[in-house]
């Protein structure tokens, strides 16, 4: 079995592409080019799985592209996670959420539709739809209302998939997934906000968590049981759409709670609304509340019904809250430990945002295109930021990254360099490989020395890319 999966180097991305490796897929991998060229949580896998993973270098919002992969991998199963997925960024960003979430949606059914009617397509709808839901559990039929340029762009990619369902007889389903978070979730959601900076703080930092809406409810599930749960739609005999989640609801202030008992730290609550104080039992104030991160907008009072999940698809969540939280902070404070949890700019200052920054609002970054969220972060797959003068800069992550190999770029694997046939010089092996499976070249092959010297005409008859 054949699975793509477009943003394979986000959270969701990481889980499902090991779950597809055990279960014997041969698993490909659409990567955007950064100027780090660095492969997100990809760079997280193990090496001996993330050498199997076929990676195709380009945008979802390239027609061109998403066709020609679709159209050349031919994938049994197509996840398309691929999304500007934060919901905060995108009441600054809308138009750049739309290209992505809306136009890069149409251009995979379009390549499935023309190239690749067979393909199984799962798409990744949210809770976000609901907005402030009407009901509460929310369940399949219930009404949706979002409450964000997100929330629009997946009601558009939402009914999208089910038009072409319909339409054109494609097998797409849609997952309606409630959050759902982990130890490789992006450092500017609350929840990994929050573990980052209870291990921060447990490491000795005094400077206090800010977040915004402590009052926010969610249903907050661990992402790896998830992925389990897509992989599950696309095995039924019928497309259809399910919705994911644990039917247990928390507030922010709660998760917050707990991550500090994980540490060992006991916090109580003082004070309302933006003079909120999160205070331990030895009177230090570890959160604080900065109307920064606060949203335009606000979607929560999310409780998922997840009960066609569980009835069609066997399908129930299995980590606990608590346990979703202590696997968070654990980690964390385990990587603290290594020298990598804490972003460290190269004079070694710590990268988290300063309390009483003059940061810009949530979701309007100023000078990065990281949201200022991301200043607590100890960053895998991303620049690391830290905040001088007011102002956001970048700083070199070179500790957080995986080992470079011999000077070539990061993410390459040990098997790259220009001896091989077709592999162009500073290219990594694997993206060689995309490149040419995308260009109809032959496979860059270890046995013929000499690369292509930036030719890229084409050799060999074969447009397939055969694996090993
Ligand atoms: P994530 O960590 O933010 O990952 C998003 C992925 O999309 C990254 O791999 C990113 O690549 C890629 N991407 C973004 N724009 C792209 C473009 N123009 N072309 C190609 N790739 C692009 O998100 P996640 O948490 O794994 O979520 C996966 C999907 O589920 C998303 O669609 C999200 O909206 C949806 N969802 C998530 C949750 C949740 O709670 N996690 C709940 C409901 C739905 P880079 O690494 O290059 O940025
Ligand atoms: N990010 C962030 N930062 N959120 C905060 C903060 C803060 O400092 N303080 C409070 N919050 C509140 C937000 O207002 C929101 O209500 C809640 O915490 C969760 O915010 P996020 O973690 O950013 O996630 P989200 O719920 O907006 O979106 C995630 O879940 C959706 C599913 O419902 C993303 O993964 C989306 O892609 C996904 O569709």
């Amino acid at each position: 079995m054949k699975a793509l999966i477009t943003g394979i180097t986000g959270q969701d991305g990481y889980f499902l592409t090991q779950l597809l490796l055990s279960k014997g897929y041969e698993v490909y991998g659409v990567v955007r080019r950064n100027s780090a060229r660095n492969l997100g949580t990809l760079q997280l896998l193990p090496e001996e799985l993330r050498k199997e993973v076929g990676l195709l270098e380009g945008d979802v919002t390239d027609a061109a592209f998403v066709d020609r992969a679709v159209s050349q991998v031919k994938p049994d199963e197509l996840y398309h996670l691929a999304a500007q997925s934060f919901v905060a960024y995108s009441f600054a960003n809308p138009s750049s959420t739309y290209d992505i979430n809306i136009g890069g949606t149409l251009n995979v059914v379009n390549a499935i539709r023309d190239s690749s009617p067979r393909t199984k397509l799962y798409f990744a709808g949210t809770s976000e739809l609901f907005g402030k839901p009407e009901a509460v559990p929310q369940n399949e039929s219930t009404p949706f209302r979002p409450r964000s340029p997100y929330g629009v762009s997946k009601l558009a990619g939402f009914w999208t998939v089910k038009v072409y369902r319909e339409a054109y007889n494609v097998f797409a389903s849609n997952g309606i997934l409630f959050n759902h978070e982990s130890e490789v979730r992006g450092p500017e959601f609350v929840t990994r906000k929050i573990s980052l900076g209870v291990a921060r703080i447990a490491k000795g930092s005094s400077e206090p968590l800010v977040l915004g809406n402590l009052s926010a409810v969610k249903d907050w599930g661990y992402a790896k049981d998830y992925v389990e749960g897509m992989w599950a739609m696309l095995q039924q005999e019928k497309p259809d759409d399910f919705v994911l989640g644990t039917g247990e609801a928390h507030t922010v202030r709660e998760f917050a709670t707990e991550a500090f008992r994980v540490a060992g730290i006991e916090i109580r609550w003082e004070g309302e609304g933006l003079n909120e104080v999160g205070v331990s039992g030895d009177g230090r104030v570890l959160v604080r509340v900065s109307k920064e991160f606060f949203r335009p907008l606000e979607a929560d009072n999310f409780l998922a019904d997840y009960s066609k999940a569980r009835k069609v698809l066997g399908w129930r969540p299995k980590t606990s809250f608590k346990e979703l939280v202590r696997i968070m902070v654990e980690s964390d404070m385990k990587r603290g430990a290594k020298g990598a949890g804490v972003p460290r700019c190269p004079g070694g200052e710590v990268g988290h945002r300063p309390s009483g920054s003059q940061a810009g609002p949530q979701g309007k970054p100023r000078g990065h295109s990281r949201p200022p969220e991301a200043l607590e972060a100890p960053i895998y797959g991303h620049q690391g930021l830290r905040r001088a003068s007011g102002r956001v800069q970048a700083c070199p992550v070179r500790k957080l990254r995986a080992p470079r190999v011999r000077g070539l770029p990061q993410g390459a694997g040990r098997d790259v360099g220009a001896e091989w046939e077709g592999v162009l010089p500073g290219e990594d092996k694997r993206r060689a490989e995309g490149r040419a499976l995308l260009q109809g070249l032959p496979r860059p092959s270890p046995q013929r020395k000499g690369g292509y010297s930036g030719s890229t005409s084409r050799r060999g008859s074969s447009p397939i890319w055969r694996r090993r």
